[in-house]
């Protein structure tokens, strides 16, 4: 039995399309913010008396359909640790599912660590993050904390993250403003594939990935917050151009993400430097200096409740211990 925690993460370069599906190998590399405050735990437990995976989220029992895409990830455990036991995996999610908050990247990260380490797999952070992307792409970086880039590679053993900046030493910070926190229709997973297969822009947003992935890490570089979060709002544009420009296009965009994005620029006008970031759903994260996060706050609580925003410094790394005595396994 193990236990593992892991936190989810917001990209500032957005991966958005996969080249092979199967192994989830991204087309580009993309750049990541680990948050503290939203995070997945996971105990996995291998056990010879059940007949098929038990799987709960939040203290609810999945069904077999709901349960599938874990069990295929236990699967892979299952095959790499010579393990036949199915498992009992009970996860607490301290994230909105589904609501583009990347849920998914804690919970594959948490999965990766917790199945890997209960079935007497020992692996190192390269391989936890290797394995976690064979659940969700964005798991790949949920491994590392702080800052992480995710090298896109071109097969299993060279697709992986790595950090930047693990503990931050300036003051860059997110606030995301949650707007709708019910599952999305066009899951990232199909939308990024309709992107790929039908917006006539995707060359381009390749060649902008390149750039942005550059840019991003010399302004990370500097520490140079403005930068970091002016490209990391274009970027996301950008991505999103590619839902709308798809065949049929589609949107994230709720009419409150715009509010968003207008109280954002409409702040940053009066002179507080803040940026938006948005992923496969409506809600709106924002970034800033943590020294301005009081006027970041009264700005936005003229248009939002103070209880639609949560605050979120930079976060660690996944932890995964033994619950019997408590100790680390990683
Ligand atoms: C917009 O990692 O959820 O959040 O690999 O199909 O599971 P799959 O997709 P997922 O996509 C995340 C997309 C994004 C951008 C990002 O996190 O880089």
């Amino acid at each position: 039995m193990a236990t593992a925690k892991a936190h989810t993460n917001i990209a500032l370069v957005k991966y958005w399309g996969k080249k092979d599906q199967q192994l989830i190998i991204p087309q580009t590399n993309s750049l990541s913010l680990t948050l503290d405050e939203f995070y997945t735990t996971t105990r996995v437990n291998f056990d010879p008396g059940l007949t098929a995976d038990q799987v709960t989220i939040n203290h609810k029992l999945l069904s077999p359909a709901a349960a599938r895409r874990t069990s295929a990830f236990l699967e892979l455990v299952r095959q790499r640790s010579g393990r036949q036991q199915f498992a009992r995996v009970d996860s607490i999610n301290h994230v909105p599912t589904a609501a583009g908050l990347a849920s998914s990247a804690s919970a594959f990260a948490a999965l990766a660590g917790a199945a890997s380490a209960a079935a007497g797999l020992s692996l190192d952070r390269r391989e936890l993050s290797r394995l976690a992307r064979r659940g969700s792409g964005s798991a790949t970086r949920s491994i590392f904390g702080g800052l992480v880039e995710w090298h896109r590679g071109h097969d299993d053993s060279t697709s992986f993250a790595e950090p930047i900046m693990e503990k931050l030493d300036f003051g860059l910070e997110m606030l995301a403003i949650m707007i709708n926190t019910k599952k999305k229709k066009v899951t990232s997973r199909q939308g990024m594939q309709a992107s790929v297969t039908t917006s006539p822009y995707y060359a381009s947003w390749r060649e902008v990935v390149a750039a942005d992935m550059q840019a991003m890490k010399d302004a990370i570089n500097r520490r140079d917050i403005p930068a970091i979060g002016h490209i990391a709002e274009e970027n996301a544009l950008r991505m999103h151009a590619l839902t709308l420009s798809a065949d049929p296009g589609y949107t994230y965009f709720s009419s409150a993400t715009l509010t968003a994005i207008q109280a954002v620029r409409a702040l940053r006008e009066n002179g507080v430097g803040c940026y938006f970031t948005m992923d496969a759903g409506p809600n709106v994260k924002v970034i800033y200096d943590r020294q301005d996060r009081d006027q970041v706050i009264s700005g936005l609580t003229q248009t939002f409740d103070r209880d639609q925003l949560v605050v979120s410094p930079a976060g660690p790394g996944i932890q995964i211990w033994n619950e019997n005595n408590n100790q680390s396994l990683l």
